[in-house]
């Protein structure tokens, strides 16, 4: 997944790849010191035992994702990438009406918009999947 906070990624994860696919958040680890580390060993491991899986993350470099196409090319499976390509202003108002930890600072969101670059297949993605709404 690639998108801003807010975006609606976790949303469109619950309703488009949760009964297939194991999904992997970094949030499920909100307090775990080197939880990328940890977040590509969970990934491995799933895909190892024949599992798809999503990376629901902003993901938003290519260099954030490099890392889940080399573990999808190592275990011979295609990885896909699924853009939530949401203007600024509807993540910034989805995240202001969240409460507690999923809401962010605002200036995490516009961290992660000076960092998104768009998903491209020559990346090693078979296949960028762009969502609008
Ligand atoms: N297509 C949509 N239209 C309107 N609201 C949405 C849509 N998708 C998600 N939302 C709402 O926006 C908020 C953020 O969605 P979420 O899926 O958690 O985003 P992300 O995982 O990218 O941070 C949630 O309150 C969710 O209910
Ligand atoms: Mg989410």
């Amino acid at each position: 997944m690639v998108g801003l906070q807010g975006s609606g990624k976790s949303t469109w994860v619950a309703e488009h790849l949760a009964g297939t696919h194991v999904v992997v958040s970094k949030d499920q680890w909100p307090n775990a010191r080197r939880r990328e580390a940890r977040q590509r060993r969970v990934v491995a491991e799933a895909l190892a035992e024949g599992a798809s899986v999503v990376v629901d993350n902003t993901n938003p470099s290519p260099a954030d994702r490099a890392p889940f196409v080399e573990l999808a090319r190592a275990a011979g499976v295609p990885a896909r990438a699924v853009h939530l390509d949401v203007p600024l202003g509807t993540c910034l108002a989805r995240n202001d009406a969240r409460t507690g930890r999923a809401r962010v600072p605002p200036v995490g969101v516009f961290s992660t918009r000076a960092r998104l670059t768009p998903p491209s297949t020559a990346e090693g993605f078979a296949e960028v999947l762009v969502v609008r709404d």
